[in-house]
């Protein structure tokens, strides 16, 4: 059973699965096939880095033939993204109304959701590069509820945007009334006409577009990693139930760390006895999938030699 790439593939699973390693290894297999391949992490341990043995950026870096990588670091994202916010206000803003904007900026910058927001940005901005500038865009994910919760977006950007749409329309109601206390020129009236409200305007559109392509079957699969414990096949059930909800397709999963039918020993043996239990708990409760299985390594995977053998 292969590991079936889309143009854009998440990978998720729980805490140090091997979700990072299965998605290099599969950025990795997919440019030996001769796609161009972009490997987008979001690991705020560099553990890409490490794993690719090269040292990456938040920009693109060719790691081998067809494959470049970046590391999306989120806490430098969500500020880049609310500077990027005030330096587009800020040209379209007159500069007696540019410190109240700014300190709405401020205030959005700190509601739930604006993390996500920027975030999500960046994720909408490289999966349009899947068809484009690259054949396929992988992206390893931080864990699980996290990332889906992002992928279930727009409905958790809508309320952000709702909510900064409602202050905004409440802000520049209130601005025109005392305008025409001043007995100055009525403010416009129509939304497109105030800046703020255009740009929040043209951010849901960008949500819906990511959003589309998020929840289409040619162009997007989401695959979990999971090992035979308890925990990771609870979680990823859950995931899987989440992925449903928001209708984002699943690629199938991925069994990692399975002792390797050549292991032996008592110690092992008794590891194998439960680990026969878990894996005939993924077969069943993660049913209905693809699945593919990666035997546990005597040592971390480390570099392109052994991301190559990893997935056979
Ligand atoms: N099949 C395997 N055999 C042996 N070691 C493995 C295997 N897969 C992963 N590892 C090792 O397990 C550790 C965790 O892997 P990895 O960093 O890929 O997990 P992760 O799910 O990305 O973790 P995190 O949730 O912290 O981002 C690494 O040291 C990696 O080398
Ligand atoms: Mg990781």
């Amino acid at each position: 059973m292969a590991l079936l790439l889309k143009p854009v593939t998440f990978f998720g699973g729980k805490g140090g699965v091997g979700k990072t390693t299965v998605a290099a290894a599969a950025a990795l297999a997919s440019a030996d096939s001769g796609q161009r391949t972009l490997l987008v992490s979001t690991d705020p341990a560099h553990s890409t880095a490490d794993i690719l043995e090269a040292p990456l950026t938040s920009e693109p870096t060719e790691v081998a033939p067809d494959l470049d990588a970046l590391e999306i670091d989120p806490q430098e994202e969500a500020d880049r993204y609310i500077a990027g916010v005030k330096a587009r206000v800020r040209e379209v803003t007159s500069p007696g109304m540019l410190a109240e904007v700014e300190r709405e900026i401020d205030v959005a910058r700190a509601a739930p959701g604006a993390h996500e927001a920027a975030l999500f940005d960046r994720f909408a901005d490289l999966m349009a590069l899947a068809g484009a500038a690259y054949d396929r865009v992988i992206f390893d994910t931080a864990p699980t509820g996290h990332t889906i919760r992002l992928l279930g977006l727009p409905e958790l950007m809508q309320a952000w945007v709702d909510g900064l749409v409602s202050r905004r329309r409440k802000l520049s109601s209130l601005g025109r009334m005392w305008r025409r206390v001043a007995g100055a020129a009525a403010a416009p009236e129509r939304h497109d006409e105030d800046p703020v409200l255009a740009a929040l305007e043209r951010r849901q559109a960008r949500f819906r577009r990511a959003r589309e392509i998020v929840t289409d079957p040619e162009r997007t699969a989401f695959w979990f990693v999971v090992v035979p414990e308890r925990l990771p096949i609870l979680e990823t059930a859950r995931a899987l139930d989440a992925l449903e909800r928001y209708a984002i397709p699943v690629g199938g999963i991925v069994v990692n760390r399975v002792l390797p039918e050549a292991a032996d020993g008592e110690f092992l043996a008794r590891r194998r006895e439960r680990e026969t239990e878990y894996l005939t708990r993924i077969m069943t409760e993660l049913a209905g999938h693809p699945m593919i299985r990666i035997d546990m390594r005597s040592s971390d995977v480390v570099g392109l030699a052994a991301l190559r053998g990893l997935l056979g």
